[in-house]
């Protein structure tokens, strides 16, 4: 359990927005193999109010799939408070997170994502605003660093993030600079846990229940975000959660992993508003995260790329030993 501002979460282990990734399907799948916490994908505030088919897609949603944050990415306080208060007309959010670490060079080049821990007064100023006007409790998700790891930006930024009325940090170990591969570096989250009172969720390799640990161990965050861990791995979430509590863990054999992947592929069909054209590379995509790790993993992926229908990627699964 963890509390952010007035919400009380009811998990330390949330499922990460990962842009692309995280739709309701991904997001249904974690929650039927036990997840409790989840995230939209990042909404680009802009976006959202010029209603663009894009980001009113991300917001699609459904009762189950609940308790959920949303996340707006963006620099200007007003467009982002119109863009967050547009948000909470249409779905209840537990807390709105800003992201201010998407490391994308078309973001950064607009001073917004990553760019905002390296211009404290604009992160400031568009954390009072949102927080001193929305009626959910407003969060951050931080890098350690733009260009390089730098303590005392970090700190700072997470400092001035608090003062301005945050109720949690979400802090990815890496740099803009190291995007998305490299160490984490636990020593910096847990520099940021020191420096402020509210809650801090730590970010990065956590894959397996031991790095979500490992996580814990070093840094003493008071919760982790599943992020990569949990593509084709929906009851990641579950298993740290399980881990943490010392309870035993399940092995997930091939027969199970076949039919978490089924699973999402019907929420996918269900739920997933895309045009036909690019609905089979996604398919594929989804099909890639489950598919890892097994005796002829490469054979399968390799077919897997050649399909190019639902069903034909269905016999492809059921044709999979196990
Ligand atoms: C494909 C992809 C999409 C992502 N999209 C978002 C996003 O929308 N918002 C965000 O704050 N972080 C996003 N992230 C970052 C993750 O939430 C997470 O912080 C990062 O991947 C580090 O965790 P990991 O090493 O355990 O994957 C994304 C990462 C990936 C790989």
């Amino acid at each position: 359990m963890v509390k952010i501002g007035s919400k009380i979460i009811d998990t330390t282990v949330f499922v990460a927005p990962l842009a692309g990734c995280s739709d309701l399907s991904f997001r249904l799948t974690c929650r039927e193999y036990g997840a409790k916490f989840c995230f939209f994908e990042m909404i680009d505030a802009n976006s959202l109010i010029y209603n663009r088919i894009r980001s009113l897609r991300i917001i699609r949603t459904i009762e189950e799939d609940s308790p959920i944050a949303g996340q707006l990415l963006g620099r200007d306080p007003q467009i982002m408070l119109e863009a967050a208060l547009k948000l909470l007309e249409q779905v209840n959010i537990s807390f709105l997170d800003v992201n201010c670490a998407c490391p994308v060079k078309k973001v950064v080049k607009k001073k917004s994502g990553a760019y905002l821990v390296n211009d404290i007064e604009a992160l400031s100023k568009l954390i009072k605003k949102l927080s001193g006007s929305l009626p959910v409790p407003v969060t951050v998700k931080l890098r350690v660093g733009y260009l390089e790891k730098n303590k005392r930006q970090i700190t700072d930024a997470a400092k001035a993030c608090e003062d301005s009325g945050a109720s949690a940090l979400f802090v990815h170990g890496r740099t803009k600079t190291q995007m998305y591969s490299g160490d984490v570096d636990y020593s910096l989250i847990r520099a940021v846990k020191e420096a402020v009172s509210i809650p801090i969720f730590g970010s990065g390799n956590v894959f397996t229940p031991q790095l979500a640990k490992k996580m814990f161990d070093e840094t003493n965050c008071d919760g982790v975000i599943v992020a990569r861990g949990a593509l084709g791995r929906p009851w990641m979430p579950k298993h740290i959660a399980d881990y943490m509590e010392g309870k035993n863990i399940e092995t997930i054999d091939m027969k199970e992993r076949k039919e978490a992947l089924k699973k999402h592929l019907v929420y996918f069909r269900k739920y997933k508003e895309v045009k036909d054209s690019i609905k089979v590379g996604f398919m594929r995509k989804i099909a890639i995260w489950y598919l890892r790790d097994f005796a002829e993993c490469a054979r399968a992926r390799g077919a897997i790329c050649r399909i190019s229908s639902y069903e034909e990627l269905l016999s492809l699964i059921n044709s999979l030993p196990g």
